[in-house]
């Protein structure tokens, strides 16, 4: 029931501070420490050499972002795949794979026939699920719960944060974060929601910059980048817009002949690393005549910004990164007159190869 919302999605999108406290209340218990996740499943990823992170759309996105607490805290390297790719391209593995099937629905087909070619081959896997006791998680040899609640929105919004967030806790059970997750994720909570709470910026945002328009992009650089992509697809696949997200760097190797004049460009900058780099590239599209919407974070926010995300731990952004995204993604969807949680020739779960 959506209650006195007009549309599924923007439920979904505001549960998402409450699903960040759902996902910490059942992985941490009350003294701080995890809890929930089975030595089994520990014990299997510990003797992997690799994972292999596979999944599509949305949950692809997500594992991109997984893959940086796989990497940085757990210490293990961490491959993501296209499951549909996957399947009839299996790329070489290492000697010791660990498998992650990340999906929302868990009938994802695609997904699916990847699960199935690698039981065939003997190795082990888990599933990050949303709805628990489906096909995924029962055949998978260990599943754990994505906790987002139902939903029915056919753009994927707290689905996505909630695969972030259970990522970032499997990833502290396995290695080491450098500080404590759960009271960055108590504030992660909070700052959604201050977010979630800016909606009249984000429509305003919109409408200024999208309607109208046939095309817009989404650049960033490292996880923003990552973001980039999900912003992008989930922008076009309900407003139909066609959008682009990719990595800023690579403006310049082509994309950036496709600025005309106002044509919006949205970059996310929440990484320190790159922020210079991607000042310099928004400042290149500017000069190009293009509309420059910047998101960024406090720490590196500079006058003309359009919206100050505010500051949590870096790696940490990208779930206060794609709440904008989102929301903008529902009003330009809105000010089209298009329906925003059934969007043409798509299927909320695609069982189908
Ligand atoms: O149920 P799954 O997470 O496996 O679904 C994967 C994609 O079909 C899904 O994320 C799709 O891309 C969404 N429509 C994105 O909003």
């Amino acid at each position: 029931d959506k209650g006195a919302y007009p549309y599924y999605m923007l439920k979904e999108i505001d549960e998402q501070a409450v699903v960040a406290r759902n996902i910490a209340g059942h992985y941490y218990d009350e003294d701080g420490n995890l809890q929930g996740i089975p030595c089994a499943v520990t014990d299997a990823i510990e003797e992997a050499d690799r994972l292999y992170i596979v999944a599509a759309g949305t949950s692809y996105h997500a594992g991109l972002v997984g893959k940086r607490y796989f990497e940085q805290w757990a210490k293990i390297p961490t491959e993501v795949h296209i499951a549909s790719e996957f399947a009839y391209d299996q790329p070489m593995l290492s000697e010791k794979p660990f498998f992650i099937f990340l999906s929302q629905s868990g009938e994802t087909a695609d997904s699916r026939e990847v699960l199935d070619n690698v039981k065939k081959q003997g190795f082990p896997a888990l599933t990050l699920a949303n709805v628990m006791n489906s096909t995924l998680t029962r055949e998978a040899d260990f599943a754990l719960p994505v906790l987002a609640g139902p939903e029915i929105a056919v753009a994927s919004t707290k689905a996505y944060t909630a695969q972030v967030l259970v990522q970032a806790i499997l990833a502290a059970a396995l290695g080491n974060p450098g500080f404590d997750l759960k009271a960055e994720l108590a504030k992660v909570a909070v700052e959604i929601q201050a977010i979630t709470d800016e909606k009249e910026t984000f429509k305003k945002i919109a409408e200024d910059a999208l309607v109208g328009q046939h095309s817009a992009f989404y650049i960033g650089r490292g996880l923003d980048a990552a973001v980039a992509l999900e912003a992008a697809l989930k922008l076009k696949e309900i407003s139909y817009i066609q959008t682009e997200g990719f990595a800023a760097g690579e403006l310049k190797h082509g994309t950036i002949s496709l600025i005309e004049d106002k044509t919006p460009v949205f970059a996310l900058l929440t990484q320190s690393k790159t922020a210079g780099l991607l000042r310099g590239e928004v400042a290149q599209v500017a000069a190009r005549g293009a509309n420059t919407i910047v998101f960024a974070s406090e720490n590196l926010a500079k006058e003309g910004d359009a919206f100050v995300l505010p500051q949590v731990n870096e790696l940490l952004m990208p779930l206060l990164a794609v709440i904008p995204a989102q929301l903008i993604a529902y009003y330009a969807t809105l000010a089209r007159g298009l329906d925003v949680d059934r969007p043409r020739n798509l299927a909320k779960s695609v069982t189908v190869q």
